[in-house]
């Protein structure tokens, strides 16, 4: 499973790629202005960050077809390597994103809160179907289901379009789309930080130390003995 940071602070990158496996970012325009930093200054210093290689996601802000495939291309042009567009799933959006996949230019469906949403973002030629797995759960629905719902159809149909699961306010909803085999997670920063936020962990680490130093002598590792 891909783990995304669905974040634009640098400082909270730079922190989460020195101690985990992160796949990329994901921003919206909402993450981008909690920034106060000029849009293409952010997004230039996170790709500097992430390398080429890592997933980026740029949402556009046109309403129109013609508009989000104008700002796609100047999205790219600015910010080249991996980088993936993010149009809303409405009509608009999937015609964007057909013209786009003509181009090359690589999409992610977001603001997708049903299945047949995801599957015609699918069949428009997205790389990538975000549904809002909390939002979904704030309507009183339930967004972990949604999610797996589309991961289902998508993989009976076998559209080369995958899952990257978004809007998460904990780690159970991770857990529960990780055991369903779900491609992608894009996570808050600190809900990255939860997966090992536990004092038993710490605690046994701390068991091992004491009892290694009590027989072998205190600070010592394994690169001390022969
Ligand atoms: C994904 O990229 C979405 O824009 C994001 O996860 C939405 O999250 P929120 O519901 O916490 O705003």
């Amino acid at each position: 499973m891909k783990l995304l940071i669905d974040d634009a602070n640098v400082t909270w990158i730079k922190k989460l790629l020195k101690y985990y496996p992160i796949d990329g970012v994901t921003t919206n325009p909402t993450i981008l202005s909690r920034t106060g930093r000029p849009p293409y200054e952010a997004l230039k210093e996170i790709r500097s960050l992430l390398g080429d290689e890592r997933e980026l996601h740029i949402q556009v802000l046109s309403s129109d077809a013609e508009g989000m495939v104008k700002e796609a291309k100047k999205i790219i042009s600015e910010i080249p390597g991996n980088t993936f567009i993010k149009i809303p799933c409405v009509p608009e959006g999937f015609a964007a994103m057909q013209l786009l996949k003509e181009e090359g230019i690589h999409t992610t469906g977001t603001t997708v809160f049903t299945p047949m949403q995801a599957l015609l973002a699918a069949k428009s030629g997205a790389s990538y179907v975000a549904p809002y797995v909390n939002r979904i759960d704030l309507l009183g629905f339930d967004g972990v289901l949604v999610a797996k719902q589309i991961h289902q159809i998508l993989t009976v149909y076998g559209y080369p379009c995958r899952v990257l699961a978004a809007s998460f306010k904990n780690t159970q909803q991770m857990q529960e789309l990780a055991l369903a085999g779900i491609a992608s997670i894009t996570s808050p920063p600190d809900l990255i930080e939860e997966y090992v936020n536990n004092p038993v962990i710490y605690t046994s680490i701390q068991s091992f130390e004491d009892n290694f130093a009590r027989v072998y002598g205190e600070g010592l590792d394994m690169t001390k003995f022969d």
